[in-house]
């Protein structure tokens, strides 16, 4: 959603508490107090004409950027301090903290929206539940929700700072390394409903065990706007402790999602179907087919949390259904391209954004359920899973099982933890394993044939996305 006036210079400066200013200027006009901001930009490199600027200190400086800010059509900038070469006559709104001036602007934003708030976290699965929630809500009204991942201390401000007055939903990905972090984030972004995708082995290098990972999720409950539901993921085996915190934290209802007996939207069956699939599920016991675009049965459990959360929201459940047909995979989740090899053709399947061992595992199944054409092969390229600490070795090699029990012809794996998981296949399988994704790229080239399917799959940092893009680049549709 698009507002032209996101923010008035004395909105903003009311919210913030900050002081209006310029550098020099003309003492008889009032440049400081005369802007309004399309938008809020915290990267100048990114910032659309019309955008206040937001000065945050963190790998560098904001400051050092204001030039480059108003170069690029800034209407004014947040800042902490009124720098040496900050340009003449450039609005200006100077607080004492940055951050906390975001966030001033982000509570602001809130407050003086009527519209329905949904939170997601979970281990896996966030952005994707966001993307969801964002189409199936357009069916019912004005929705925002932000372009990227934006889940952390400065994300969830800066998008609720985005949050346009008249928006009837608000979307936001509240994710977290330590525990501790999602309970003011959520107690910003006050929820009407909160969704836990799923608990799993992720950035266990932060914590001690699962456990603790399904407590820090949990702290989500505890933004919860009165009145507010939990939506749940029944499957999982931290539901019970998920749904004793939601309780403590005060959720007015609870609502399951999930295949187990009982859930409230309930998965039956799953079936790829051309580019999408087919789901034979259950809401409160009434059984119905349901057409969706995104392949991938971790994907068809989102939709169930993101109907779940739709509904308790007010949402029209039919219209949100409706809209499941109409997705289509995000860029390195899932996306699918048809790529030339030869006088043939194969398919690749982008999941080069992100992995950990659960978003591994869904998308081996992914691969497996993919059809083959004629002597076509599944092949599996595989980058790091990061940040999963001291059993990273052990959950690499983990892998082969689920490799074996999917059928995959052949695997290239790279980086050191990969190298556990290509040790323990049998050489049938072992297709290339080398130090770096690029160092794969040639061998994959070379390997892909006419009928087959080949997933990348590898967490952001191992690199891995550079050989979907170079498959890509043979690509004949998109
Ligand atoms: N519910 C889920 N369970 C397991 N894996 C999932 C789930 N949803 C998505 N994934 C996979 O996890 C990866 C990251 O998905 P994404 O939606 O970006 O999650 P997040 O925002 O939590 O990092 C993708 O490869 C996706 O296919
Ligand atoms: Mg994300």
């Amino acid at each position: 959603m698009d507002e032209a006036n996101l923010w008035t210079a004395f909105e903003a400066a009311a919210a913030t508490g900050g002081a209006l200013c310029s550098r020099g200027g003309d003492a008889q006009s009032w440049p400081a107090e005369e802007w309004s901001a399309a938008g809020v930009s915290i990267d100048t490199r990114s910032l659309k004409p019309g955008d206040i600027f937001v000065a945050l200190r963190d790998a560098r400086d904001g400051h050092e950027f204001l030039k480059n800010a108003f170069d690029a059509g800034a209407s004014a900038a947040l800042v902490a301090r009124a720098p040496e070469d900050a340009p003449e006559g450039a609005p200006l709104l100077v607080v004492g903290d940055t951050l906390q001036g975001l966030r001033d602007l982000a509570l602001a934003a809130r407050l003086r929206n009527f519209g329905k708030r949904i939170g997601v976290t979970g281990s896996a699965g966030k952005t994707s539940t966001k993307e969801i929630l964002r189409a199936v809500l357009r069916a019912n009204g004005g929705v925002h929700a932000a372009d990227k991942s934006f889940n952390n201390h400065w994300g969830v401000p800066l998008s609720l700072a985005r949050l346009p007055m008249h928006a009837d939903y608000g979307v936001f990905e509240i994710g977290m390394n330590h525990a501790g972090e999602i309970t003011p984030l959520s107690a910003l972004v006050r929820p009407h409903a909160a969704i836990v995708t799923t608990v799993a082995e992720a950035h266990l290098e932060f914590f001690d065990s699962v456990e603790g990972i399904a407590e820090a999720k949990a702290e989500i409950f505890t933004g919860l706007a009165p009145g507010g539901v939990a939506v749940l993921p029944i499957d999982n085996e931290y539901y019970p402790l998920l749904k004793k915190r939601a309780e403590e934290a005060g959720a007015a209802s609870f609502v399951t999602f999930g295949e187990s007996d009982g859930a409230v939207f309930r998965l039956h069956e799953y079936a790829p179907d051309g580019a999408g699939a087919r789901l034979a599920v259950s809401i409160r016991g009434k059984r119905r087919d349901i057409a969706v675009g995104v392949p991938g049965k971790h994907q068809a459990l989102n939709m169930l949390a993101a109907l779940a959360a739709a509904e308790a929201v007010g949402a029209d459940l039919e219209k949100c259904i409706d809209a499941l047909a109409g997705l289509e995979p995000a860029q390195g989740r899932g996306e699918r391209a048809t790529i030339r090899v030869g006088d043939g053709e194969a398919t690749l399947i982008d999941e080069s954004y992100n992995a950990n061992p659960a978003s591994m595992a869904a998308a081996i199944a992914l691969l497996a359920a993919a059809p083959v054409k004629g002597d076509g092969r599944r092949l599996a390229v595989l980058g790091e899973m990061l940040e999963l600490g001291p059993d990273a070795p052990a959950l690499h090699a983990a892998l082969a099982q689920s490799l074996l029990a999917a059928k995959v012809d052949r695997v290239y794996a790279a980086g050191d933890l990969m190298r556990h998981l290509w040790d323990r296949l049998p050489p049938e399988m072992q297709g290339v394993w080398a130090g770096s994704a690029v160092g794969l790229i040639g061998a994959v080239e070379d390997a892909v044939g006419p009928g087959d399917v080949v997933m990348v799959k590898g967490s952001n940092a191992s690199k891995v996305s550079a050989v979907a893009k170079a498959l890509k680049s043979r690509s004949t549709t998109e």
